[in-house]
């Protein structure tokens, strides 16, 4: 799946706070992601920033007043309701939520929310006290009662001195939430458990043993099983990418550390997919001091880490499905499928790394599924997000079979998929 805000209709409402001049750049932002933007401009927005801005950022008249004599302005509500995708409110301020909370119409944004029948996204932004006032949270409460999304505020210094909730979130957070309200909400009621990343073993104080891996799919998975609303929780090894909004992520660094908490997190996964790139040795003995290189002829011992996945394998509960990646520089399909049988697993992804296209550190990821019941399935190279959608789609298919652990989608001859004999 491409990005959700790609080619949508997405419909800016501006409201009268400070963060109003953050709005110009979400604007861009969102065009950035290949979203048409409309903007619509309460009258106290524009004493923070000029429509004209935002009429230059979106290529598109800004509509800032009720009535502007014209025919085209009176009707310009419905018209703009009926074609967009989504609306986002950015900032919302105390009294346009309260509006939207009751249902008042009398300004440009609280009467065009009302003619849509698309998803809204409220940004509360505002001093810290206005926000924490029981008033406010009732109305914003009110707001996600009838099904409006609101993204939460971030905490920090505001513009006004104090410090605390209230501060527009990062415009990425912003676009994220609109992404989880455009995307069908097939996963939801899903509890999934992801690990990413590379393991680390120390050998002493400042080397260690580790891969090339970058967390990218891992990451890619935990975000879109996000959007497509499932409770997610990643559990990743050192990586250099930021955590992904709205799923709790827990860091670790070793296998052993990787292992206890997938332990504790595993009971509650109706899905486990298990994307991290586990070291499969570790030091015998770790050095408490940093080794001198005239020590260096030095012989390490090692011994094996405990297989996480094998582990899961075996006690796992009925109904779980539980997914392997397979990282291989020769005989996938034989080592695919040794991993499949030997950890008990519903699918196993492989793909042939050290290619220049797929597999470490890449964006793109070309791989081949192995299903328990002999079917193999080619998917193309793709991005790694749209390899994440095409993988939690047959995951849902697997989930869709009549039992636990057979494959509704091999049953039902699915036509998305390529086929090989075994
Ligand atoms: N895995 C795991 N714990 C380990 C090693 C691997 O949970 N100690 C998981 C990986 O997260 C992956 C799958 O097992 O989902 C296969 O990992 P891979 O490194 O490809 O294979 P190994 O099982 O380690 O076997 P080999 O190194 O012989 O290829």
């Amino acid at each position: 799946m491409p990005d959700p805000l790609r080619d949508k209709q997405i419909v800016v409402g501006v409201c009268g706070g400070i963060a109003a001049y953050k709005a110009a750049a979400f604007v861009r932002y969102l065009m950035g992601c290949g979203a048409a933007v409309r903007v619509i401009m309460t009258e106290a927005a524009c004493a923070f920033v000029g429509p004209v801005t935002f009429q230059a950022l979106s290529g598109h008249p800004v509509w800032t007043r009720m009535f502007s004599g014209d025919t085209e302005g009176a009707i310009r509500h419905i018209e703009w309701a009926r074609k967009a995708d989504a609306v986002a409110i950015v900032p919302a301020t105390a009294n346009t939520i309260a509006k939207l909370a009751h249902g008042i119409a009398d300004d440009p944004i609280s009467t065009f929310v009302l003619a849509v029948r698309c998803p809204v996204v409220v940004c509360p932004s505002m001093n810290v006290h206005m926000f924490e006032n029981r008033t406010v949270q009732a109305n914003i409460e009110r707001l996600r009662q009838v099904g409006m999304h609101v993204v939460e505020p971030a905490s920090g210094p505001l513009a006004c001195g104090e410090e605390g909730p209230g501060r527009l979130p990062e415009l990425e957070t912003i676009a994220e939430g609109l992404r989880w309200a455009l995307v069908t909400q097939d996963m939801a009621g899903e509890r999934v458990l992801v690990t990413a990343g590379p393991t680390r073993e120390a050998l002493d104080p400042v080397r260690f043993l580790s891969n090339a891996s970058s967390g990218k799919m891992g990451f890619a998975l935990a975000r879109t099983a996000r959007r497509r609303g499932a409770e997610v929780v990643l559990i990743s090894g050192p990586t250099a990418l930021s955590d992904p909004d709205g799923v709790r992520t827990i860091h670790v660094v070793t296998a052993k550390e990787m292992l206890d908490a997938v332990m504790a997190e595993a009971a509650e996964a109706t899905i486990v997919a298990k994307a991290a790139a586990v070291c499969d040795w570790r030091s015998r003995e770790v050095s408490p001091h940093k080794l001198k290189k005239d020590q260096s002829d030095a012989v390490w011992a090692f011994e094996k880490t405990d297989d996480i996945l094998e582990t899961l394998g075996k006690q796992k509960k009925d109904g779980q499905i539980l997914v392997g990646f397979a990282a291989e520089t020769q005989d996938l399909n034989t080592n695919a499928r040794t991993k499949l049988a030997q950890k008990h697993l519903d699918l196993v992804v492989a793909n042939l790394v050290g290619k220049e296209d797929s597999g470490f550190e890449v964006d793109t990821n070309r791989v081949r599924l192995f299903y328990p019941d002999g079917r193999e399935e080619d998917l193309p190279l793709m991005p790694k997000a749209d390899v994440a959608d095409a993988l939690w789609d047959r995951i849902m298919g697997l989930r869709a079979g009549a039992e636990p652990g057979k494959s509704a989608l091999y049953e039902s001859g699915d036509a998305r998929s390529a086929g090989h004999d075994p």
